[in-house]
């Protein structure tokens, strides 16, 4: 018998996005809460860990109150931002966001596992988004009601400063997805890139082969991480050396993207580095738990190795 043709599925239309949940409050998840807010959109919080919602309240609120002090915003729109950042119990508190953004670790079982339970609660009107870093958005979409409606919305780190998201379409999202997506990210001061559904999408392609690269470096010998990281900012005008950049993402997450682009690629020149997998093993995760390619403990950060 021939295949049913294509029936397109009968979406409500597209809403103005004024309500928005996050999922994770990690540093991205925070990240992504501090501009939706500041840029006038109610925002929900969710995350498993209790912990990280006090922590990301309290990063916004600091952040916050340094752009009061440099006088770029008032006290009063500090605090009409913070007031509008909700914590969500559930995700059934997601059911009135006109698009969910999902920033949880980099595991694509995680990720597809949130997906599953949140798509019962949503509106069947909302948009949905991953800011995973290099996981098959087609994949992650797949796992939905509503691949059609799913876009990769990859925001950089840190989210405040970054001018950059890449947008991703999975094989399915619609281009009225994709509008909709790019115009959030533009009312958010964010100019957009789209990159085609492949591992590690643009940037991380090019990004974490470099610092993968410094980590074989490290672990040949050719040189410390101090002279690495010199030789990254001084040499190539780099803001952060390779390893302190490493550290400022998450190793766990560096491994997770080498993985994905190593899986994905078949290509042995994506092999993570043995030490890499080292530091994550030992729970020296970066920055994120203050021991890393640098020790953050003290008042200066000194190079473990
Ligand atoms: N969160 C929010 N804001 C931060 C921040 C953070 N973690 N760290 C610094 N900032 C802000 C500061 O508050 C400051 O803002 P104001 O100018 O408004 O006061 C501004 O950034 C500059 O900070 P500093 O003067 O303290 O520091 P700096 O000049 O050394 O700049 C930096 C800090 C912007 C992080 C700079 O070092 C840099 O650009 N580093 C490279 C960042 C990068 O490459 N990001 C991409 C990572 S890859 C990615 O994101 C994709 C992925 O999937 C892994
Ligand atoms: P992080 O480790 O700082 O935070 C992750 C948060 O997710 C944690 O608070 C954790 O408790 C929470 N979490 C884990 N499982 C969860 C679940 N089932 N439900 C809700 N919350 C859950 O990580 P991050 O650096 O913020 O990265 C988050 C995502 O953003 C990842 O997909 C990562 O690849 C991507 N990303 C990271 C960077 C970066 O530089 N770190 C840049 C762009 C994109």
């Amino acid at each position: 018998m021939a295949p049913a043709p294509y029936q397109p599925k009968g979406y409500p239309p597209i809403p103005e996005i004024g309500r928005v949940g996050v999922i994770g409050a990690g540093q991205m998840g925070s990240g992504i809460v501090q501009v939706a807010a500041v840029a006038g959109l109610e925002v929900r919080l969710l995350d498993i860990d209790p912990g990280a919602i006090e922590r990301a309240r309290a990063a916004i609120e600091a952040r916050l109150t340094r752009q009061v002090a440099k006088g770029v915003m008032s006290e009063t729109e500090k605090a009409e931002a913070l007031a509008r950042i909700r914590t969500a119990a559930g995700y059934a508190d997601f059911a009135d966001c006109d698009l969910v953004i999902e920033a949880a670790v980099e595991n694509e079982e995680v990720k597809r596992k949130i997906f599953k339970d949140l798509v019962p609660h949503l509106a069947p009107a909302a948009l949905l988004a991953t800011n995973t870093s290099s996981i098959s958005i087609t994949r992650l979409a797949a796992v939905t009601d509503r691949p059609e409606r799913f876009i990769g919305m990859h925001f950089m780190n840190p989210v405040p400063v970054m001018k950059l998201v890449e947008l991703i379409r999975g094989i399915a999202t619609e281009d009225d997805t994709y509008q909709a997506a790019k115009k959030f990210c533009e009312g958010l001061g964010k100019t957009t890139v789209t990159a085609e559904d492949f591992p590690a999408f643009i940037v991380n392609r090019i990004l974490l082969p470099m610092i993968n690269e410094a980590c074989y470096t490290l672990y040949e010998g050719v040189g410390t991480v101090e002279s690495i990281d010199t030789a990254m900012k001084l040499g190539a005008n780099h803001p952060m050396g390779p390893l302190e950049l490493a550290d400022f993402i998450g190793l766990d997450t560096c491994l997770a993207i080498m993985q994905v682009l190593h899986d994905g690629l078949a290509d042995t020149k994506y092999r993570p580095c043995p030490l890499l997998v080292k530091y994550v093993e030992a729970g020296w995760l970066g920055r994120k738990v203050k021991r890393g390619f640098y020790d953050y403990r003290g008042e200066r950060p000194v190079p473990t190795r």
